[in-house]
């Protein structure tokens, strides 16, 4: 059989809660992690697939990001497709055309693998889909192969709140993938926003994949994963019981401890600015001024993200207009938990 065709898929980044920072194995988290699903912040894939049955030899692709061929991210992703083919043989039948854009600005320093890899995988679980007349995808499995591409890529598969990482709070969870955890939720916390405020549009010093590695002597690390454990437990009882002060506290503290544990690696490194200083202290004197819930993290980055209830806009508006000055050329995402990704037909 051969078969040819074209998929596409939106997926979005997502923005952890509680932080996955350190690894082991393959791909597997060294403590649970809670994220809200993004939307705004997407990646949009669309593959043209030539599927030959009885040749072996491998995929082969091109692969183009922003509209150019970019011939360093085609080699990440065909050693990922090699590395899942023992799960998926069809694979190696596959000769793949793969154009790949997203939403935010390529010069955000918002280098999303969550959204990509999530995207990517999709579309290779709709080929999939198409060569055995699959009725529908399996997100588990989704989001199973996602974790191998990037790990926070697990958690973007699923809407509004995802947990990745084995936790006795979350009975179904799982190493292996993330699940949806909705269940008992103040649906506050279903349309909470998340503006990205841009400190820096540098490319990082040191990637995800290297601080990650840095977390295996970390003396603080075991520490650490006990936290992030007691974390999960008490964010989820804050987001069940819609106490949004319990909530703000465990965030600012995890973005803190993450970027703390950063600076305690060996060799130690610093990944805020001056401006991503300035903006935490603005936040916290506003919030502890006006009374009005609004709190930050982090990601392994410079960039704040601002998060606050949807009936908390207008109140922040005034605070957002004096974090804006503080941002490279004045530049925010404006962005709010979302539905996960989206089948483009
Ligand atoms: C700080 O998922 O980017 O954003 O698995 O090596 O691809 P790899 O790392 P990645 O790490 C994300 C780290 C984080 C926290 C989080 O998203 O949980």
């Amino acid at each position: 059989m051969n078969l040819k065709g074209t998929v596409c898929w939106k997926s979005p980044s997502n923005i952890a809660l509680v932080k996955y920072w350190g690894k082991y194995g393959r791909q597997l988290p060294k403590n649970p992690s809670i994220s809200f699903t993004l939307s705004n912040a997407h990646t949009f894939t669309e593959i043209d697939y030539e599927y030959v049955e009885n040749v072996n030899s491998g995929p082969t692709l091109e692969f183009a990001f922003e509209g150019e061929s970019n011939k360093a991210f085609g080699e990440k992703i065909l050693n990922f497709l090699n590395s899942i083919s023992d799960e998926l043989p069809f694979i190696n039948s596959l000769n793949l055309n793969i154009r790949s854009h997203n939403s935010f600005p390529h010069s955000s320093g918002i280098a999303s693998s969550a959204s990509s890899m999530s995207a990517l995988v999709l579309c290779i679980l709709s080929i999939e889909q198409k060569i055995k007349s699959l009725s529908e995808i399996d997100l588990k499995k989704a989001s199973h192969l996602s974790r191998l591409a990037s790990g926070s890529a697990s958690r973007s598969v699923f809407e509004k709140i995802a947990v990745w990482g084995k936790t006795e709070f979350v009975p179904d969870s799982s190493n292996e993938f993330a699940v949806p955890y909705l269940d008992g939720i103040d649906p506050i916390f279903f349309d909470f926003h998340d503006d990205i405020l841009i400190a820096s549009a540098a490319e990082k010093s040191v990637s995800s994949t290297a601080g990650h590695a840095l977390m295996n002597d970390n003396p603080y690390g075991s520490a650490r994963f006990q936290q992030a454990n007691d974390h999960m437990g008490a964010i989820i009882k804050a987001m069940q019981n819609g106490d949004l002060n319990t909530f703000g506290k465990i965030v600012e503290k995890e973005a803190l401890t993450l970027h703390a544990l950063m600076m305690a690696s060996d060799p130690p490194y610093i990944l805020l600015e001056p401006n991503t200083i300035s903006m935490i202290r603005a936040i916290q004197t506003f919030r502890k001024e006006k009374n009005v819930p609004v709190f930050f993290t982090l990601d392994a980055g410079p960039n704040i993200h601002l998060l606050y209830p949807h009936k908390n806009l207008e109140d922040v508006k005034a605070l957002k207009s004096e974090l804006i000055k503080l941002c490279i050329d004045g530049r925010i995402i404006e962005d709010h938990v979302g539905n996960g990704p989206k089948q483009i037909k």
